[in-house]
């Protein structure tokens, strides 16, 4: 039976029980340091820049670039709960970051006001909407200043397409299991996720649905939204073992100019 996904998924997954079921990928410090040193590497980042972190989630890529001297970090994510963690750790460490709870493809801020805008993590590819990630690059861009660089860091989805197991399950700690099971189409992957505590039972039966991008249907988005100096990095696996991550140890970076 194929997997039915409720087209508004995104609007509630993302809370607590995700940073549980993710936590290998985006509770990990030491890869979200290796993250940001590539986003380093690739940007002409600096300091005093001013840096949107889109789709942001709890805000790991803007702690980090808080601990590292950026002084200038605005949050956006649609996730009020995982807006709320990042505010309340970043009153805990005085982290100056702006904090945004809003529709990445509609945002309430003016233009040209970012040096860099970084798309983190595999957040593009939620909304169903077909024109759904050209809005959120046109925001993106709207917001850059002239000159201004975009990251976005996305499933490659070439590498997802030949290493597909339909059944996954890993164990977090003692209590808790996930068990994904997956569809693939020609542009996008389904799964039905379920969380069980073993002491508690279901946590959480759900179904999602992500779109796919390779490197080439990744450079044209980024073409057509207007950027220049386009560059797809693939074979971005910050993972440190061979597993199974939802994916997100098969990951390609594309970066782009405003002009
Ligand atoms: C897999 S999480 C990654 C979060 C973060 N970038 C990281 O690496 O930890 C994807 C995030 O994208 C956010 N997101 C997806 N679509 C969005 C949209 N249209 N507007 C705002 N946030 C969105 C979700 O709420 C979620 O927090």
């Amino acid at each position: 039976m194929p997997i039915e996904v409720d087209p508004d998924w995104w609007k509630t997954m993302f809370d607590d029980v995700y940073l549980l079921t993710d936590a290998r990928s985006v509770c990990d410090d030491t890869l979200t340091r290796l993250e940001v040193d590539v986003v380093c590497e690739l940007l002409p980042m600096k300091c005093g820049h001013k840096v949107l972190d889109l789709c942001g989630g709890h805000g790991r890529h803007s702690f980090e670039l808080c601990r590292r001297g950026f002084s200038s970090c605005t949050l956006l994510d649609y996730s009020q709960s995982l807006i709320d963690i990042a505010g309340d750790k970043s009153r805990a460490h005085d982290y100056p970051i702006q904090l945004i709870c809003s529709d990445a493809r509609e945002i309430d801020l003016p233009p040209n006001i970012f040096n860099h805008v970084l798309i983190m993590g595999n957040s593009l590819g939620y909304v169903p909407e077909p024109d759904a990630d050209g809005k959120i690059l046109s925001e993106a861009y709207r917001l850059l200043v002239p000159g201004g660089w975009l990251l976005a860091d996305v499933v490659d989805g070439a590498a997802v397409k030949k290493m597909f197991t339909p059944n996954a399950w890993h164990e977090i700690g003692e209590d808790t299991v996930v068990c994904r099971q997956r569809e693939l189409t020609k542009e996008s992957i389904s799964a039905r996720e379920m969380v069980i505590s073993k002491q508690n039972g279901l946590i959480r039966d759900r179904t999602y649905a992500i779109r796919l991008y390779d490197s080439q249907s990744l450079a044209i988005l980024l073409e057509k939204t207007g950027f220049n100096q386009i560059k797809i990095h693939t074979d971005f696996s910050p993972h440190r073992f061979e597993g199974d991550y939802g994916f997100m140890n098969r990951r390609m970076l594309g970066v782009g100019q405003k002009p």
